[in-house]
């Protein structure tokens, strides 16, 4: 039970106040990341669920598009780190592909970040240390989901968590080899800030050279 739910006048305030007051190029940082933790804390203290919340698209080896919502839990000058199941289609897909884009939306501001990148495995110690602050059932989960895979039914998913339990009892829980994060280094990034009569404001960032705090374009783009 909770006593605090997000105020939703408070939020159709707040997303007025940033319609009105629109996205310019003298407001935004210079570094795309900054730019991006402020409006991920705005979110964030605005009370929208999950603002860590990115749509991570990749492509299979068809060239098919494919589409799921990662949570964030590291950004930084090396990129946007996730965790997953290393077997896992989207794992597999980034492996093949080498790219990945991604996209924020915090509807209740009217904002949407897009970010398109390279993709890479973090080194396993850095996942082992995230894995090793997760509350123990979700390490056990880990374990036991064959992620995307077919599952007759809830209960043989019950049972596969009943295994990795038993297998672990007594015992501390480690990093499954077949889990572990991924870094998405963005090369663009795109700040939409909506605005009335669908005139909204799009600017976007391209790495122009090595330096990931300094080397950016900023253009602005038609909504
Ligand atoms: C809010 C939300 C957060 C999620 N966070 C993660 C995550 O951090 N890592 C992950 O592997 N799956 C996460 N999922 C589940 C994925 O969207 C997806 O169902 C799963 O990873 C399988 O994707 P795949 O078959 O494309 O590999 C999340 C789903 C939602 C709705």
């Amino acid at each position: 039970m909770t006593d605090w739910v997000p105020d939703r006048s408070l939020l159709r305030d707040r997303r007025v106040q940033y319609e009105t007051a629109g996205l310019d190029r003298d407001d935004l940082h210079p570094d795309p990341l900054v730019q991006w933790q402020r409006w991920h804390d705005e979110a964030h203290e605005a009370g929208v669920a999950e603002p860590n919340a990115v749509t991570l698209a990749t492509v299979d080896d068809a060239g098919r598009p494919d589409a799921r919502i990662v949570l964030v839990r590291g950004a930084d000058h090396r990129g946007l780190t996730f965790f997953t199941n290393d077997r896992s289609p989207k794992s597999r897909q980034l492996e093949a592909a080498g790219s990945a884009a991604g996209v924020f939306a915090w509807l209740d501001l009217h904002r949407q970040v897009r970010v398109r990148g390279t993709v890479a495995r973090i080194p396993a110690a850095e996942s082992d240390d995230y894995f090793a602050s997760r509350p123990r059932d979700s390490r056990i989960g880990a374990w036991a989901s064959p992620q995307s895979d077919e599952l007759a039914d809830r209960a043989e998913l019950e049972r596969l968590v009943t295994e990795v339990i038993e297998r672990f009892e007594g015992a501390d829980v480690p990093r499954p080899p077949h889990w572990g994060g991924w870094r998405l280094d963005p090369t663009e990034w795109e700040f939409w800030q909506g605005r009335p009569s669908r005139l909204h404001d799009r600017l976007r960032y391209v790495r122009t050279g090595p330096d990931p705090a300094a080397d950016w374009l900023i253009t602005r783009l038609a909504p």
